[in-house]
């Protein structure tokens, strides 16, 4: 298994270009199933979990033609309409197949993806969005089975605000038969950035980047062209790095209307931030102003740049407070960022963070994508090395992060 040897105390300067969005990618990569025309996207991450959805969407019979962030599919002779349980438990994200898959086919079979290290992550509104639009659904042998001779349009109101949920009942309304409404839809830039493509296929949608979208089904879907949206997390992971370590960075091919959030926390924190186009400038000196926040949905404070943050915190100029309020379970950073020397403790969702003049390096381990994420940061700061291990969590989400951040003066090295 790969390690990442991180010799921390090294200010961070240069340029680092940003990535397509992993959370975009992987639904809009499930549309190719909604048309028998060529879908021609630029922009795609080189990630783990990009290779594995690439690999589910094969084995169902849709052609693949990749040339490095280019991909172009092709749904015209889709032969299995199953998502087997040994590449779902790999990644939730495997449920996208489901909705675009029904509408398209009329009949799905998608492996229950079971609980995963952040929360138990139930898709009972997926199932529930679908019943409501007439799909007949069995849960057997472990397997979600959907049936439908032809989708019809309903209104459908989820019990939370749910992304994937959206993507993918948001993808089965298009070809649906009559008008769907989904309210209380999340808005995250990722579900607007595939709105917007399925817009391009022939998809009729109203109210994109609102939590109410209304959409007219067509008959068909066609072929199209889309650049995956800039990955707004990856972008303030980058830029959380030099909070915590000092420097002169400027992250490239990104924008900066998508993550205000992140940017506004970042500013609190002390980062001078000038936006340069589609580049954002970072410079830090000094140690980070401690900042505190609860994790909501879009345009709220997101959960997937939660541990970043708390990373920064932990050396922070006094104390902080973090309140996780999406998953229940995403706080498995804490007691490794407390082996760095952390002070941290937790009471239910809240994490009260001490902040101290330095970590130091030590051996830990990575238990998800984010708190990998927190992980690598943490080691940047901290005096002498830190070895982070399993790091496949950061592969599934994060393109080369060591060789990234090796070039603007990271001291940073893969252990195979
Ligand atoms: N939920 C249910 N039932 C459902 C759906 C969701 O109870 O049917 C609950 C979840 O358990 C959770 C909350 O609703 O407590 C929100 O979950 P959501 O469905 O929004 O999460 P997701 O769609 O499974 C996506 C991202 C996550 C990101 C969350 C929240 C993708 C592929 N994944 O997950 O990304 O944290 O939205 O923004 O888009 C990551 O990139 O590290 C990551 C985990």
């Amino acid at each position: 298994m790969d390690k990442l040897q991180i010799v921390g105390g090294k200010r961070l300067n240069g340029d680092i270009p940003i990535s397509g969005a992993k959370n975009a990618a992987l639904p809009i990569l499930c549309a190719g199933l909604l048309t028998g025309g060529d879908l021609a996207l630029s922009n795609v991450p080189r990630l783990h979990d990009v290779r594995t959805m690439l690999r589910l969407l094969e084995q169902t019979g849709l052609k693949v033609t990749q040339d490095d962030e280019n991909v172009v599919l092709n749904g015209a002779a889709i032969n299995t309409l199953v998502a087997p349980y040994e590449l779902v438990k790999t990644m939730r994200a495997s449920i996208l197949v489901l909705g675009p898959m029904l509408a398209r086919f009329g009949e799905a079979k998608v492996s229950l993806p079971g609980g995963c290290a952040i929360g138990s992550r139930p898709v009972d509104q997926h199932i529930k969005g679908l019943r409501a639009m007439g799909a007949d659904i069995t849960i057997e042998g472990g397997y979600i089975h959907a049936k439908a001779a032809r989708l019809k349009g309903a209104r459908i109101y989820t019990d939370m605000i749910t992304v994937t949920g959206t993507e993918n009942l948001l993808m089965a309304a298009t070809l649906a038969d009559g008008e769907t409404v989904l309210e209380n839809a999340a808005r995250e830039p990722e579900v607007t950035d595939l709105a917007n493509m399925l817009v391009a296929m022939g998809a009729k949608i109203d109210g994109i980047g609102t939590d109410r979208l209304v959409i007219q089904g067509v008959d068909s879907l066609h072929g199209t062209e889309h650049a995956v949206i800039s990955d707004r997390i990856e972008a303030a992971t980058f830029l959380c790095a030099v909070a915590a370590t000092g420097g002169d960075i400027r992250i490239t091919r990104t924008r900066t209307d998508i993550f205000d959030v992140a940017i506004d926390k970042l500013r609190e924190m002390g980062v001078l931030l000038t936006v340069e186009g589609d580049s954002i400038r970072a410079r830090m000196d000094g140690r980070p102003h401690p900042v505190s926040f609860r994790t909501t949905e879009y345009p709220g404070f997101p959960t997937d740049m939660q541990a970043q943050f708390m990373a920064v915190n932990t050396i922070a100029s006094g104390p902080s407070r973090v309140t996780e309020t999406i998953f229940e379970n995403r706080f498995m950073h804490v007691q490794e960022l407390n082996r760095l020397g952390a002070q941290i403790s937790t009471e239910g969702n809240t994490a009260f963070i001490k902040g101290i003049d330095r970590l130091v390096g030590a051996p830990v381990m990575a238990t998800d994508l984010r708190a990998s994420a927190s992980l690598v940061i943490a080691g940047l700061a901290a005096e002498g090395t830190t070895l982070v291990d399993r790091i496949y969590h950061l592969d599934r989400g994060y393109d080369r992060m060591e060789a990234k951040l090796s070039a603007v003066g990271a001291d940073i090295i893969r252990i195979k």
